[in-house]
């Protein structure tokens, strides 16, 4: 594209996207707000889980911790339970720690400076962006999968959007466009019109504010250019987990801060080595991690969940405990529990499921032995 014809190309987006916005965005908690505390929270949660599930968390979330303050001043198990269910923990464990440093290094107040925010345990290029842009009023883009996908589209831009030099022109574009005026809402209307609009497989062109100036759309190319996302393939594994009882109390345990559910509690669990029944695993699992020799019992129920590329097909087992004194191993506490105590600690999803499914008094067969 010719320079002069980029150029008049760029004019015209703030002013179409700004309108297109005014009339079609999303009315959300967080667009009710420029506070910096809350915009923080919402992108972070908004960074790997869809706007109708955060939304219930999000207010939560803020109703437990209005401030920076009042997040920093929590325990972590707060934080996790308040999380538990959304995913990612590192997430929330960063939060955490992000609100402690803004207390302890700008006084409680959030810091305004690009650089400073950029500085924030878990604070990426794109949070910092959307931040400052938003909450603050500064010319800066926040480039996400959606925002290269639109700016890539309008532009022809082919190639793998997500690195190297079609990501770093992408960026300059990006940098190009942004208005002194309203950036944080033409940066939240790009992110709109990619998801709504703009969409990576079936793009709706004819309801689209920027279809006449979209250089894709004229070269009928707008399906080529995409932003497909590098997925590894998903690999099967099974596990196992023993819900364990002694005088009317389960066994939970608290898994190490750092890697997958850092923070969390859950059942006794573990993948069967090869070879092994369920019955053998738990019996080992038991022994050798809890200290505990275990009776185990029937099979409760078998759950389905997603972390990172894993499907784990995850089959829960009544144990009844006949010896050992408990201990932990691979965690960092142990602890026995009412059921109904359960919903005091942070549990990740498929967990939570069997407490509901299994633990609950409603739960149609009652696993207490
Ligand atoms: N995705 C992440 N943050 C967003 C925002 N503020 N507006 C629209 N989409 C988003």
């Amino acid at each position: 594209m010719r320079p002069a014809i980029r150029e008049a190309l760029v004019c015209q987006l703030a002013p179409r996207l700004l309108s297109w916005f005014g009339r079609e965005q999303r009315d959300l908690p967080w667009r009710r707000t420029r506070d910096p505390y809350r915009v923080w929270v919402s992108e972070v949660m908004l960074q790997q889980t869809q706007v109708g599930t955060v939304i219930p968390y999000y207010r939560r979330f803020l109703r437990a911790f209005p401030t920076a303050r009042a997040l920093a001043a929590a325990p972590l198990d707060e934080v996790l339970r308040l999380w538990a269910g959304l995913g990612y923990y590192s997430r929330a464990r960063n939060l955490h720690r992000a609100a402690q440093v803004i207390v302890a290094e700008h006084g409680g107040r959030f810091p305004r400076a690009l650089e400073a925010i950029r500085a924030l345990p878990g604070v990426g290029e794109y949070t910092a962006g959307a931040i400052a842009s938003i909450a603050f009023g500064e010319r800066v883009p926040c480039v996400d999968g959606n925002v290269l996908r639109v700016l890539a589209r309008v532009h022809c831009v082919t190639g793998d959007v997500r690195t190297g030099r079609t990501r770093r022109r992408l960026e300059a574009l990006a940098w190009e466009a942004v208005p002194a005026e309203r950036p944080g809402d033409y940066n939240q209307a790009l992110m709109e019109l990619g998801s709504l609009v703009c969409r990576p497989t079936d793009p709706a062109c004819g309801e689209c504010c920027l279809s006449d100036l979209c250089e894709a759309r004229r070269r009928g190319r707008q399906r080529g250019v995409r932003t497909p996302r590098k997925r590894e393939g998903t690999r099967r594994v099974r596990a196992v987990a023993g819900i364990a009882w002694r005088r009317g109390c389960v066994l939970i345990a608290r898994r190490p801060l750092e890697g997958v559910w850092g923070g969390l509690w859950e059942f006794p669990n573990c993948r069967p080595v090869e070879g092994e029944t369920d019955f053998e695993t738990l019996t080992r699992l038991f022994a050798e991690g809890f200290g505990l020799i275990v009776e185990v019992g029937e099979r409760l129920v078998s759950l389905t969940h997603g972390i990172m590329h894993e499907r784990i097909e995850l089959a829960a087992y009544g144990c009844k405990v006949v010896d050992g004194r408990t201990k932990a191993s691979a965690h960092v506490a142990v602890k026995w529990v009412r059921p109904e105590e359960l919903a005091e600690y942070a549990l990740p999803a498929p967990h939570r499921k069997l407490v509901l499914q299994q633990l609950t008094p409603s739960a149609r067969t009652p696993a207490r032995r």
